[in-house]
C-alpha cells in the first residue's frame, strides 16, 4: 500500500461508457443537441420520476435557468428575497443575485446539514418568494418539516439535488417535492456526463421556459405542437429565429448524453455501493462517538463520507494525519459561505454554518471505496482516536524510579507491554524543556504516564520551597506541553491527596479542589500540582487532548522513602519497628494518641488504578484514587509491628499533636468506573517489608 491514494473524487467513466461513446461518434454526423439528449432526458425523467426533465451543461447553468424561470413565471421582482442555506455551493447563491433577488443566509443544521429549522420560519416575510434547498451531500432535507413552516403562505420550494441523486424522503426521490429540482452530472458525483446538468419538473410552463431559457429563448425549442400558435402569433418574424424571452446557451451535446444513458444503467448499483460505505464508515466513527458528531438518515444517498469533530484542533490535526496518509479532504462543500469576500455584505452570526466550517470535512465516497481503503481508514482512526494502550503501544513512564514508577513499570512488563519508555533523571532532565522536546520528537511516545515530580516529607517542603514550586511546574509544563505537541493520545497526570484544601469535609470530594487554603508547609508543591491540573484541563478544551488527572491518596509501597526526615506514615513506621527490632528495645514510642485516622493506598493497586485510568477514562474531570478505607494510626502501627516481628510495646505518647483526625478520599467516581483496590492492609505492609528487607541500604 506505498502508494495509496484515496481521492476525493475519481474518473467513472467506465470502459463500456467509452465504447459506447466511441461507437456513437463513429456512426453519427450530429454532435450538437438533438435525439441523444432527448432520449437521456426521457430516460432520467422516468429514473426520477417526473414528468419532464431538460438537460444542461452543467449543475450551475441548472440552476441559473431554475431562478431566472421561476422569476419569470412567477413574476417576482428585482429585491425579492429567496432564501437559501449558509453552507452549499457557491452557483445556488450566484443565480439568485444574478437574477436581481437577494439571497437570505439561514443556519444550517448538524443532522441533515440543510437548514437550522428552528430558524427558518424567523427569516421568512412577505418578501420571502422561494425556498431554495439543497440537499447536500446525499442527505435529504426534511421537506416536511419546511412546507410546515411555510403553512399556507404562497413560498416556492426549490430543491437542488446535484449531490444527492436518488435520496428519498418518505420513499420519494428528492427533486419530487418543490416546483423544480436541478441535478449535475459533474465528474465526481453519483453519475457523470463529465459535465452536465438536469432540470426536473412536473409544470408543463416551467418545463417549457427551461427548454426556451437553455436555448438563447428560441421558440423552436417549445415542443413541436406549439410551434404552429408562434408562427402565426409572429407572421413576420422567421419562426426559426423567434425569442420569446430572455435566455442563456446553456445546451449540452450528444456526447454527453450517449454517456448519461450509459451511466444510468449503472445509478443505483452505485447508489446502493455508496450507501453500503457509508453504513461502513458510521459503523468505524460509531467508535469514537466522544469526538465526532455522527449522522445518518434513511433515506441517504451517499455523495462522501463526513467528519464533524467536536473539537476544532482535532479536527484539523485528524485532517492532517489522513492527507499524510493519502487521504484526501475538503471542507463540507467550501465551508460557511458568508465568509467568501464575494458574499461579505451578506455578513451575519450563524453559529452552525460556522462550527462546521472549523469542525467539519469530508472524504470521498464512491463505488471504488470499498474494503481495502474501509480497512485503512479504520486503521488510520483507530491510530488517531484509539486511546487504549495495545501491547506494543509507546509508553513513558516518567520517573519510573519512584514509588508509582517502579509500580507501574513492574505491572505493564508483567502485563507484556513490549515499548516501555524509561529515562533516569541523568538521562533526561525533565526541567530542561529543549532535552524533553528532543525526547519526544524522537521516541514519540503514544501514552504517558507524568509520574515524575519532585516529592517530600515537611521538612523537605519547609527548607526547599523554591526548589519543589520550580521543579514541579517545569516538569509538568514541560512534559504536558510536549505530550499536546508531539500527539500524544493519552496521558495521566498525578496530583496529590495533599492539594485539597486543609478544610476540606471529609471524605474529600474531586469537587472540593481549590475551594479553600492549602496546607501552609507544601503549598508551593500544591500550586504546582494544581496548576498541572488545570493545564491539563486547558489542553483538552483548547486542543481536544486526552490529559486525564488522578489523585491519589497516601502512598506505601516498596521503594518507598525510607528516609528518617522524609517518609511517610508506613515507611516511618516500618523503619522504627525495624530499628527497634535490630537494636533489640523494649519499646517504640509514637507520636500522638494513635486514633486519627488515615487512608493509605498499596502503590502496586494505585498503579493498576493507572493503567485502569488510561484505558477506561476519558473525563476532564480529576479523580481520586483512594483505598476507600481509613484505619486509625494504632492499627496500622500494630500491623507493621506485627510483620515487622518487633516483640517490646507501642506507647503512644498524648503530649504530641494528633494532626487531622480524619484523612479520607471519597472514591464514588472509582467506584463507578468499576474499579477498586484489592491489596489488603497487612498484604501491602508486608510486602513492603520484604522488599526492605532485600533493600537495607534504603535505611542508612
Ligand atoms: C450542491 C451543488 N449545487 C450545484 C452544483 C453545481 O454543479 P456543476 O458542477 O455541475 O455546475 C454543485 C457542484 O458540485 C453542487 O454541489
Amino acid at each position: 500500500m506505498e502508494n495509496f491514494f484515496w481521492p476525493l473524487q475519481e474518473n467513472i467513466v467506465t470502459e463500456e461508457d467509452k465504447g459506447e461513446l466511441i461507437n456513437f461518434i463513429n456512426t453519427t454526423n450530429r454532435f450538437t443537441q438533438f435525439e441523444k439528449v432527448k432520449q437521456f432526458e426521457e430516460v432520467y425523467s422516468k429514473w426520477q420520476g417526473c414528468k419532464y426533465s431538460v438537460y444542461v451543461n452543467s449543475g450551475s447553468s441548472a440552476n441559473l435557468i431554475l431562478i431566472n424561470a421561476l422569476k419569470e413565471k412567477y413574476n417576482w421582482k428585482d429585491g425579492d428575497e429567496i432564501i437559501v442555506p449558509a453552507i452549499t455551493w457557491i452557483t445556488n447563491i450566484s443565480p439568485v443575485i444574478q437574477c436581481g433577488l437577494k439571497p437570505v443566509f439561514v443556519d444550517v443544521n448538524f443532522k441533515d446539514f440543510s437548514f437550522d429549522y428552528e430558524n427558518l420560519g424567523k427569516e421568512i416575510n412577505e418578501k420571502t418568494r422561494a425556498i431554495f434547498i439543497t440537499h447536500l451531500i446525499g442527505f435529504p432535507a426534511d421537506v416536511k418539516k419546511i412546507k410546515e413552516i411555510i403553512g399556507n403562505r404562497d413560498i416556492k420550494i426549490m430543491e437542488d439535488c446535484c449531490e444527492s441523486h436518488g435520496a428519498t424522503i418518505e420513499g420519494i426521490k428528492i427533486g419530487n417535492h418543490g416546483v423544480a429540482s436541478t441535478f449535475s452530472f459533474y465528474w465526481g458525483h453519483h453519475m457523470t456526463t463529465v459535465e452536465g446538468g438536469m432540470l426536473c419538473t412536473d409544470d408543463e410552463e416551467l418545463y417549457h421556459l427551461f427548454l426556451l431559457k437553455r436555448s438563447h429563448g428560441l421558440a423552436r425549442e417549445l415542443p413541436k405542437v406549439l410551434h404552429e400558435s408562434y408562427r402565426k402569433k409572429y407572421p413576420e418574424i422567421d419562426f426559426e429565429f423567434l425569442f420569446l424571452t430572455d435566455g442563456y446557451n446553456f445546451r449540452n451535446t450528444e456526447f454527453n448524453a450517449v454517456l448519461g444513458l450509459a451511466q444510468i444503467k449503472k445509478l443505483d448499483n452505485y447508489i446502493q455501493i455508496r450507501n453500503d460505505n457509508y453504513k461502513k464508515f458510521l459503523d468505524i466513527c460509531k467508535r469514537y462517538k466522544e469526538e465526532l458528531l455522527l449522522t445518518d438518515n434513511p433515506g441517504i444517498s451517499s455523495f462522501s463520507l463526513p467528519f464533524i469533530l467536536k473539537n476544532s484542533y482535532r479536527k484539523k490535526e485528524f485532517q492532517k494525519k489522513l492527507t499524510e496518509e493519502g487521504i484526501q479532504t475538503r471542507p463540507i462543500i467550501s465551508g460557511n459561505l458568508l465568509k467568501q469576500p464575494f458574499l461579505e455584505k451578506y455578513q451575519k452570526d450563524l453559529p452552525n454554518a460556522e462550527y462546521l466550517h472549523h469542525n467539519a470535512f469530508y472524504i470521498g465516497n464512491n463505488q471504488f471505496v470499498k474494503g481495502e481503503r474501509l480497512g485503512k481508514l479504520e486503521k488510520v482512526m483507530e491510530d488517531f482516536f484509539g486511546d487504549k494502550m495495545h501491547k506494543s503501544s509507546r509508553i513513558y513512564i516518567s520517573g519510573h524510579n519512584g514509588l508509582l514508577g517502579t509500580a507501574l513499570k513492574n505491572l505493564l512488563q508483567k502485563e507484556g507491554y513490549e515499548n516501555l519508555l524509561t529515562r533516569t533523571h541523568e538521562e533526561l532532565d525533565l526541567r530542561n524543556q529543549n532535552k524533553v522536546e528532543e525526547f519526544f520528537q524522537k521516541e514519540k511516545p503514544e501514552f504517558v504516564f507524568l509520574t515524575a515530580a519532585k516529592v517530600g516529607g515537611i521538612q523537605a517542603n519547609i527548607t526547599y520551597p523554591a526548589e519543589f514550586i520550580y521543579d514541579n511546574i517545569q516538569i509538568q509544563n514541560n512534559v504536558i506541553n510536549a505530550a499536546w505537541k508531539y500527539g500524544v493520545k493519552k496521558l495521566l497526570f498525578l496530583g496529590s491527596a495533599c492539594i485539597y484544601p486543609t478544610e476540606s469535609p471529609q471524605p474529600i470530594k474531586e469537587e472540593y479542589l481549590m475551594t479553600g487554603k492549602f496546607e501552609p508547609t507544601n503549598e508551593p508543591y500544591a500550586i504546582a500540582k494544581t496548576a498541572g491540573i488545570g493545564m491539563c484541563q486547558a489542553y483538552n478544551r483548547q486542543y481536544g487532548t486526552k490529559f486525564i488527572v488522578a489523585i491519589p491518596a497516601n502512598l506505601f509501597g516498596p521503594n518507598d522513602n525510607f528516609d528518617k526526615q522524609n517518609s511517610h506514615l508506613v515507611s516511618a513506621l516500618i523503619r522504627k519497628f525495624h530499628e527497634a527490632k535490630m537494636k533489640g528495645e523494649e519499646e517504640v514510642i509514637l507520636w500522638g494518641s494513635g486514633r486519627p485516622k488515615r487512608e493509605i493506598l498499596f502503590s502496586e493497586d494505585l498503579a493498576e488504578a493507572c493503567v485502569f485510568l488510561m484505558n477506561n477514562y476519558n473525563s476532564s474531570e480529576v479523580i481520586n484514587v483512594g483505598n476507600g478505607e481509613d484505619y486509625p494510626v494504632r492499627e496500622i502501627a500494630e500491623v507493621v509491628k506485627e510483620i515487622v516481628g518487633f516483640e517490646g510495646r507501642i506507647v503512644f505518647d498524648s503530649t504530641k499533636p494528633d494532626g487531622m483526625m480524619q484523612r479520607k478520599f471519597d472514591i464514588t467516581r472509582m467506584e463507578n468506573l468499576g474499579w477498586g483496590p484489592k491489596t489488603s492492609l497487612k498484604e501491602g505492609i508486608r510486602r513492603t517489608y520484604d522488599w526492605l528487607q532485600n533493600n537495607l541500604e534504603r535505611l542508612s
